[in-house]
């Protein structure tokens, strides 16, 4: 049976560092609170108006180059983000276009922090079953522009950062392959994390009124959220293990979604799994939802923490509730 790999990836953040001090100046917040409850030190934030497909595009070029590709090879691209450029059409549309590569289907995949997890595995079936034969997979992130960032807002804007990554999918010809995928949701908990409008479901979408309360702001119950990540992590890494005969002595590096260093840490010490294995870079980078694992998983690439052959586990959960895991050999 066909079988598919990670041929190359890329990532890309915006040149301005915004650090905890800066937001310090803008709401009442400080470096040691934000630092002490999420592991962050600073974020990079776009400079102007730069949509989630602008941040994308080196990033795709570089995943490109690493797997030996060009734009023309490329007949599928998955692009997930929370923040498209437009409420329609998708970023996937937008970034063919910048690509060059008119006619190639697109779609945008909106599973927010799980979004490169359910993007890669629909990648991973779409090879398999020889409907596309090499997928640009995207996870990218404008962040800053739907931010409050005063002390109303503190909450959630001091968390977040802009980015992307990028993966370029193929079939594998070697032992290097995407194992397995375990993906899920639950939309009970939809209110814990979301962006309340504008929203189809009111008539209008959007008044001046709702931008007054701040409804168009992200909204978080923060510790509801944490609650769910570290009981449903631990599960799903069981899981994934278990079902592929294998045990957390066989992963090489777990690849977390950053959320929340504390998070990460705790899903680690109740696994049993030893810390200097687990990637983290969100002091740098803040969360940057679906375009924090590929950001993490390439920079561990990069850096030699990840080696030809090693099993490397993805997982990271989010708003919707979804919550996912990606079983990887390198
Ligand atoms: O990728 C999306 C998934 N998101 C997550 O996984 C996030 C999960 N949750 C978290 O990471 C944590 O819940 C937070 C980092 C968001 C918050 O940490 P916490 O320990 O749960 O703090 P809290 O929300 O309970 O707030 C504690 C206090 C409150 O003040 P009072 O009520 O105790 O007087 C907040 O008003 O901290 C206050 N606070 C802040 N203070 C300074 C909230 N935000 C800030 C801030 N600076 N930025």
């Amino acid at each position: 049976m066909t079988r598919s790999r990670i041929a190359g990836m890329g990532h890309f953040v915006p040149d301005r560092v915004v650090t905890n001090g800066e937001l310090s100046q803008h709401m009442e917040t400080s470096d040691e609170w934000i630092h002490q409850r999420s592991g962050i030190r600073e974020r990079r934030w776009v400079d102007g108006n730069v949509g989630a497909s602008e941040l994308a595009e080196p990033a795709a070029r570089s995943a490109l180059a690493e797997a030996e590709r060009t734009p023309a090879d490329v007949d599928l691209i998955l692009f997930a983000t929370l923040s498209p450029d437009l409420n329609f059409p998708g970023s996937g549309c937008l970034l063919g276009a910048r690509l060059g590569i008119p006619g190639i289907a697109a779609m945008d995949i909106r599973t927010q922090c799980t979004g490169f997890l359910y993007s890669l595995a629909t990648a991973d079936a779409m090879v398999r079953s020889g409907m596309a034969k090499c997928v640009l997979v995207i996870g990218s992130e404008v962040h800053s522009s739907g931010l409050d960032i005063s002390t109303r807002g503190r909450d959630v804007s001091v968390l977040f950062g802009d980015g992307a990554g990028a993966a370029v999918v193929v079939a594998s010809d070697d032992t290097s392959m995407l194992l397995d995928h375990e993906l899920h949701a639950d939309g009970r908990y939809a209110e814990i994390l979301m962006v309340e409008v504008p929203a189809s479901r009111l008539q209008p979408r959007l008044t001046k009124e709702m931008m007054d309360e701040g409804r168009h702001y992200p909204k978080m119950d923060g510790k509801a959220v944490f609650k769910h990540a570290v009981e449903k992590l631990p599960a799903l890494v069981h899981s994934i293990l278990g079902r592929n005969g294998y045990t957390l002595d066989d992963v090489a590096v777990l690849v977390p979604h950053q959320a929340n260093m504390r998070i990460n840490e705790l899903v680690a010490r109740n696994l049993g799994f030893p810390p200097e294995r687990v990637v983290h870079n969100i002091q740098k980078y803040g969360n940057t939802t679906a375009a924090s694992i590929p950001i993490a998983l390439h920079e561990a690439v990069l850096e030699g923490r990840i080696r030809k052959g090693d099993l490397v586990l993805l997982a990271g959960l989010g708003a919707g509730l979804t919550w996912g895991a990606s079983l990887v050999r390198w």
